[in-house]
């Protein structure tokens, strides 16, 4: 059993059919790179996925561990492991970092997490993505450089730890020491757990170091074609005219 199965699915987002008929299945401990030209509807799709409201699913079915998930709130949908990173992460004055992780993480899994155990494990997973731990204490984006907010959502997802984690362009804007820190920030999540990823780029730069098992194309809604990594330097060597 795949552990999300997307059948036929399609998406509106006010008047507008953005999605129509998407299939796509991902199993346990995949990586996914999802590619296409702006406005596509990759993100669309993320969002479709995790659940937000102004995304209005007009047709087909998200299976996910088994079960249409289709109709559940963002908040249920993350505890049963879905993760979304987004492409504009916003700012939220009162309340730090920190604080920000530790709510979310004790509501994903349902426990009060200890406070010292956790600061640890979040020190640690800063020192990996080159992250200076004042910034625990700061309050969560605010101020923070484009570059920050993206390793401020890729240390949200290590201290989640989901089953399914979509990235959305963590990559774009990023200098080129701070994407080779995210990409080991998420290479370490490939290789120390069964998560699966599904990565939306442009960039490809982010997957030097990462295992990928298949590449999908979006355009104007649809997935085009699907392939292995090889996919990926197709794309970069010929641009997705050929499938406009
Ligand atoms: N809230 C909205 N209202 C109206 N149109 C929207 C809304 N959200 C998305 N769209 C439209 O849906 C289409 C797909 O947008 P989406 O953000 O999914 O594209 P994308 O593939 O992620 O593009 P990019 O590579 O630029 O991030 C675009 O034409 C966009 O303008
Ligand atoms: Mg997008």
């Amino acid at each position: 059993m795949s552990l999300l199965e997307i059948r036929n699915l399609s998406v509106k987002v006010g008047d507008k059919q953005i999605l129509k008929n998407i299939n796509l299945s991902v199993d346990k401990g995949e990586t996914h790179v999802l590619m296409g030209p702006n406005g596509a509807g990759k993100s669309t799709l993320g969002n479709a996925i995790m659940g937000n409201e102004n995304y209005e699913i007009t047709g087909g079915e998200i299976i996910y561990k088994g079960e249409n998930i289709v109709g559940e709130s963002v908040t249920n949908r993350a505890k049963k492991g879905i993760f979304l990173s987004f492409q504009n992460p916003i700012e939220v004055p009162g309340i730090t970092l920190s604080n920000f992780i530790r709510n979310a993480k004790d509501e994903v899994t349902g426990t009060k997490n200890r406070i010292w155990g956790f600061r640890k494990e979040l020190e640690a997973k800063m020192k990996l993505l080159n992250m200076d731990k004042s910034y625990a204490d700061r309050d969560l984006n605010v101020g923070f450089s484009g570059g920050e907010k993206k390793k401020s959502e890729i240390l949200q997802m290590l201290m989640l730890n989901p089953a399914l984690a979509i990235l959305d362009e963590t990559d774009s804007g990023l200098d080129v020491d701070a994407v080779r820190t995210v990409s080991e920030g998420v290479r370490d999540f490939q290789e120390h757990g069964e998560g699966a990823l599904l990565i939306i780029t442009h960039s490809t730069r982010i997957l030097d170091a990462l295992k990928v098992d298949k590449t999908h194309v979006l355009v104007d809604g649809t997935i085009v074609k699907s392939g292995d990594s090889s996919l990926v330097a197709e794309i970069n060597e010929g641009g997705f005219e050929k499938y406009l």
